[in-house]
């Protein structure tokens, strides 16, 4: 498959790695293909520079968002930050049109005057909005009507959404809601291909508001496992 990545940080590059390593054409979006490759400092994430990335990973094509939607031929996933993505995804919804968008961005804000106390070694959360009466998955299929949603990943860390079996023997799951039963084949398809063997179907896209505000949850699991311990969650039944 030809799949585009928008998206040039740590989440998405655990993808865009995997997709190569699958044999997938791999092209992936960014605001300004000349600018990312110029930064040579790592984010506030203490991600290297993605031109560092590129050089560890031959064969990746690097565009603006835009032109790697365009690129795919019909699997799209979203890695824009989930402060930003309706207006970046917003922007190219026409090079967007008829493809599948597989969404696993989290609303946080991140902004000192709202961010909430919280036992983190920094003291403090970000707050996710929208929350409970709407989520970032349902704004972004409002915004692109004629693309299909899926969110999916969220609720797993980054690392393991690709390499579910580096824990737990794999065993444990993965959730997927949207509108369009076929689509989420297709993304379940894709989960299979990296490995996942438990796809929960939560029905509509509604469901992105309980994925989205399992944020804080998994936030709170990591702290009490200690930072640094990597876990999933199973729904046993
Ligand atoms: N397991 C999971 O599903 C999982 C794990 C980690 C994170 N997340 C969530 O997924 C999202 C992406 O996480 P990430 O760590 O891969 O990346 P990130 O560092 O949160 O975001 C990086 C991307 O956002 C873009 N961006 C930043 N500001 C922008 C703006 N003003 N307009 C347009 N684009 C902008 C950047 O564009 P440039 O390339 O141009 O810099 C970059 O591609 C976040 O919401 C995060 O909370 C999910």
């Amino acid at each position: 498959m030809k799949v585009a990545v928008l998206g040039t940080g740590g989440g998405a590059r655990a993808h865009i790695a995997k997709l190569v390593e699958l044999g997938h054409e791999v092209h992936v979006g960014t605001r300004d293909p000349q600018a990312t490759l110029a930064r040579t400092e790592p984010d506030m994430m203490g991600t290297p520079p993605f031109k560092q990335f590129l050089a560890d990973h031959p064969g990746i094509e690097l565009h603006t968002f835009g032109d790697a939607a365009a690129a795919s031929d019909g699997l799209v996933i979203n890695g824009i930050d989930g402060h930003n993505a309706v207006a970046a995804l917003s922007a190219i919804a026409d090079r967007l049109a008829g493809k599948t968008l597989i969404d696993y961005a989290v609303p946080y804000i991140y902004n000192p005057d709202i961010e909430r106390p919280w036992p983190t070694p920094w003291g403090v959360n970000p707050i996710l909005d929208p929350c409970d009466s709407d989520s970032l998955g349902e704004q972004i299929q409002r915004a692109l009507p004629r693309t299909k949603v899926v969110k999916a990943f969220v609720t797993q860390e980054q690392a393991t959404v690709v390499d579910p079996q580096a824990i737990g023997g794999g065993d444990h799951t993965m959730f997927v809601a949207g509108e369009d039963d076929d689509t989420k084949q297709q993304v379940t398809d894709l989960l299979k291909e990296y490995g996942w063997t438990d796809v929960l179907d939560l029905g509509s896209l509604i469901a992105a508001r309980a994925m989205e505000m399992y944020a804080h949850m998994h936030g709170a699991i990591g702290i009490a496992l200690g930072f640094g311990t990597h876990f999933g969650i199973k729904v046993v039944r």
